[in-house]
């Protein structure tokens, strides 16, 4: 039985992507001796379920799920801006950046993790806190490299970076090579307003 390893998530705007790659950088200058995994920002993305692995035979009733609940809300605006960490800013493990959510988004993330959880996916015992992950310091990092991010999270301040309106969902593969993560969209679902969904070509 095939088995791919799938998330579902927000994609971002080239914009936001933009400025995100600008305070890694800033970040990255920072901490250049302290082992640190930068995500690449055009992987950057708002996870709303982590699927784990997946059978390919249940792709289709997937995307059935992700095109019923996406129908069902409007499409609405995210903010992205300001520093965090998981789990304290004090013992940092990932760095990100806090996306602002309007309640639809709520809704929705509790509607797919309902229907996901439905068919069988485990469900995610921890409340969902809407993120976008820059990086994650290395369990190789000793505690004195740990703390040093801790410190330039806490005096950097990156404000307001964006806001975007979100049209769709997508259901992604995520293949993990030794370079890094490639993720590649198998579908996507349009929020309300934009009738319709699309298959994309893999690979694209
Ligand atoms: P996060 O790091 O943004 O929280 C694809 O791997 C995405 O799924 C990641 O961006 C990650 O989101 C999320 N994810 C959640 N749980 C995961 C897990 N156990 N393993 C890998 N990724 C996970």
């Amino acid at each position: 039985m095939s088995v791919i390893r799938a998330f579902i998530a927000i994609e971002l705007s080239q914009e936001i992507q933009q400025k995100l790659d600008e305070v890694t950088s800033l970040l990255r200058g920072d901490l250049d001796h302290v082992s640190v995994r930068w995500v690449p920002a055009e992987n950057i993305h708002l996870t709303l379920k982590f699927l784990g692995d997946v059978s390919v035979t249940n792709l289709e009733i997937l995307k059935k799920i992700l095109t019923a609940e996406a129908a069902r809300y409007a499409p609405f605006e995210i903010s992205v801006g300001d520093l965090g960490a998981f789990p304290s800013i004090k013992r940092p493990r990932v760095v990100w950046v806090k996306v602002q959510a309007p309640n639809d988004l709520i809704q929705l993330q509790r509607s797919i993790e309902e229907g996901t959880t439905r068919l069988g996916y485990a469900r995610e015992e921890r409340s969902f806190s809407p993120h976008l992950t820059l990086g994650r310091v290395s369990r190789n990092a000793d505690s004195r490299q740990a703390n040093r991010v801790g410190e330039v999270l806490s005096v950097t301040q990156v404000g307001f970076l964006g806001a975007m309106r979100v049209p769709a969902v997508h259901l992604f593969r995520s293949d993990l090579r030794p370079s890094g993560a490639v993720y590649t969209r198998l579908y996507s679902a349009s929020l309300k307003t934009n009738s319709g969904s699309s298959d994309l070509t893999p690979g694209r």
